[in-house]
């Protein structure tokens, strides 16, 4: 049970769009095809980490009205930062003029809700404010041609700042996964491209959303009916849908932004959050699931009780 209200709330995307369409001039697919197998429908390329992230962050401090100076933490999740060194935080804390630690996540597209937890802990642990990112460009790293990989993934950022709250708690319950055993699924090599092994990260993101899911709620103490919002990972639409139907959760309360980013790692929950978030979906007091799984493979739930910001 940790006590750190969201206060602010911002994502980034880059400016080119790639469609179905144009990606059926590039590899052998269609629209038909990979809407109705993904449900995805345009994605945005050409991102950089630093620069979204910090264009993201940027917009969520001023929105809840904190100064480089009161930042006390940074935390980006990511697997694909622009370097190897220095972190891509580091780069991010410079550009944002804080004065405080930074340092880089890596748990793949379960990266924000391994990231939540940790800043969390963090400020039960004293800091007052945390900024917490969550960004991947994988346009770099994508086989364009591969027809199999190359239609989910996009490119993006979404930033939150936390802050210390003497009010109930709102980290609830969560569950942090990894199974290593599973690692060649889905991989990158230094240099290379993204290998996945589609048909059975499908199989294992389904079990692994559906597991992590109810260790949250359990430690929360919360049943499926009580969520009022899913915010789960965005990487295919039907993985969604299964998921949520072995959870008894129905999908109209799932946030939804994948028909228009792709699958972006570790950005995908916080531009499905920011998303609900801006669209008014939240109310004081409902109970919001953050649902990921990822390379590794690793898988993350956070139930968080919503506070709005008090500033
Ligand atoms: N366009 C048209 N046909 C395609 C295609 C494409 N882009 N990609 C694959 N196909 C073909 C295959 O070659 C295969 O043809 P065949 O039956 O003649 O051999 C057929 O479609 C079915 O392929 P399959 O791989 O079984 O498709 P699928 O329904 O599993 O969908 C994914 C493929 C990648 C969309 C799906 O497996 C998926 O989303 N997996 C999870 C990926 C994921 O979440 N990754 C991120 C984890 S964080």
């Amino acid at each position: 049970m940790a006590h750190g209200r969201i206060t602010g709330w911002a994502s980034n995307l880059p400016e080119q769009v790639l469609t179905n369409d144009e990606l059926a001039s590039m590899v052998d697919t269609s629209d038909e095809w990979i809407t109705a197998r993904t449900g995805i429908k345009t994605r945005h390329i050409g991102g950089k980490v630093t620069e979204m992230s910090t264009r993201a962050a940027a917009d969520a401090m001023a929105m809840a009205g904190v100064t480089a100076d009161q930042i006390d933490l940074l935390i980006l999740a990511t697997t694909t930062p622009d370097q190897q060194m220095p972190a891509s935080a580091s780069v991010i804390q410079d550009n944002l003029g804080l004065t405080c630690g930074a340092f880089d996540l890596n748990a793949a597209c379960s990266g924000f809700v391994y990231g939540l937890v940790t800043a969390m802990q963090f400020i039960e642990g004293g800091l007052e404010r945390v900024l917490l990112i969550g960004s991947d460009a994988l346009s770099p790293v994508v086989n364009w041609e591969d027809r199999g990989t190359c239609i989910i993934f996009g490119d993006g950022a979404g930033a939150i700042v936390l802050e210390r709250s003497a009010d109930q708690p709102s980290l609830l319950g969560w569950d942090l996964m990894s199974n290593g055993d599973a690692a060649d699924l889905l991989y990158c090599d230094h240099g290379d491209k993204i290998v996945m092994l589609g048909k059975e990260v499908f199989r294992k993101a389904v079990l692994a959303m559906e597991s992590a899911s109810l260790n949250a709620m359990e430690r929360a103490g919360v049943n499926a009916e009580d969520i009022t919002l899913v915010i789960p990972h965005q990487a295919n639409v039907r993985i969604i849908e299964t998921s949520l139907k072995r959870l008894g959760i129905p999908f109209e309360k799932a946030a939804m932004v994948l028909e228009h980013t792709g699958n972006t790692s570790a950005a995908s929950i916080p531009l499905a959050l920011v998303d609900a978030l801006n669209q008014n979906r939240v109310n004081t007091g409902d109970l919001i699931l953050m649902v990921g799984f990822g390379a590794g493979m690793s898988s993350a739930a956070a139930v968080v009780r919503w506070d709005p910001p008090q500033n």
